[in-house]
């Protein structure tokens, strides 16, 4: 297998294709749709990059797989979709991601909270075939109740649960989140062999250092910076970490567009689509 990562650097994001070097199938992971809030604009600018590697090496796009509903960029799943088809999933637990922000959104009728905006939902150990290759699911929570990271081979994609090990792991103060969940979620990733290999959702690399999309398990578990303690230094850690970050300045349109499987809102009466902003709320 080969694996080309595509950075995003607006939001810090690697989007991966995955390629099957004998059947010319692939899988793309966590792709970004360009956001501009002033004017509010989309584009689909990095996404394109996507879909030119894939028409160029003449691939067929299977799977569009999202670790979790993103909250910083929004998912550009669709246009993927609509230019290469592919099936979009994403774990069984984005429903209770849409329950929560559905209802802070008021989405009523118009997002139905059952996962249906997405192909295919995927629960722990299940299995997706890309050609010869097999995609395992794990179930990694803690960022989000929903997040899962994928196994491929020597390969563990794993969303946002740990960074690069100069910079620790995710946040957990999200709705659903909780800081010992993702502690026991990362032991889990950090429990296969040392030389596999994990990929990352995000590097936000420090001057001098160029942005890397991953690290061998073992550089993970002699280096990152968050993980030197047990469980509750963890927690107490990444609790005290979490108090100082502000809320990402796209959550709101990311959200919204994320928990439809990319999908932009209808259009109303007058041919344009609107995002919602909540005034005054506590997440
Ligand atoms: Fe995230």
């Amino acid at each position: 297998m080969n694996v080309i990562p595509f950075y995003h650097s607006p939001s810090g994001s690697f989007s991966y294709i995955v390629t099957n070097r004998h059947s010319h199938r692939c899988l793309v992971i966590d792709p970004v749709l360009d956001f501009e809030a002033q004017p509010a604009r989309t584009s689909t600018e990095s996404a394109d990059q996507i879909i030119s590697y894939i028409t160029r090496n003449g691939l067929e796009l299977e799977w569009i797989l999202e670790t979790h509903a993103h909250a910083d960029h929004l998912s550009a799943a669709q246009h993927l979709k609509q230019q290469c088809g592919g099936k979009v999933a994403i774990g069984r637990q984005i429903t209770q991601v849409q329950r929560v922000f559905g209802s802070l959104f008021n989405e009523g009728t118009a997002l139905t909270a059952d996962g249906s905006q997405f192909d295919l939902l995927l629960d722990n150990d299940d299995r997706l075939q890309c050609g010869d290759l097999e995609i395992r699911v794990l179930h990694t929570p803690g960022h989000t109740p929903a997040c899962i990271s994928y196994q491929i081979g020597e390969a563990l994609f794993v969303g946002d649960t740990l960074f690069m090990p100069d910079l620790g792991t995710a946040r957990a103060d999200f709705p659903g989140g909780d800081a010992g969940i993702l502690f026991q979620s990362i032991q889990k990733l950090l429990n296969f062999p040392d030389h596999y290999r994990i990929y990352v959702c995000h590097d936000y690399p420090p001057e001098g250092r160029e942005a890397t999309c991953s690290a061998t398990v073992a550089e993970q578990r002699s280096a990152n910076i968050h993980l030197n303690g047990d469980c509750d230094s963890y927690i107490a850690l990444r609790q005290q970490r979490d108090a100082t970050l502000a809320i990402p300045a796209l959550l709101f349109p990311a959200i919204q567009v994320n928990i439809r499987a990319g999908k932009l809102p209808e259009a109303e009466s007058n041919g344009i689509k609107y995002l919602k902003i909540p005034l005054n709320q506590e997440l």
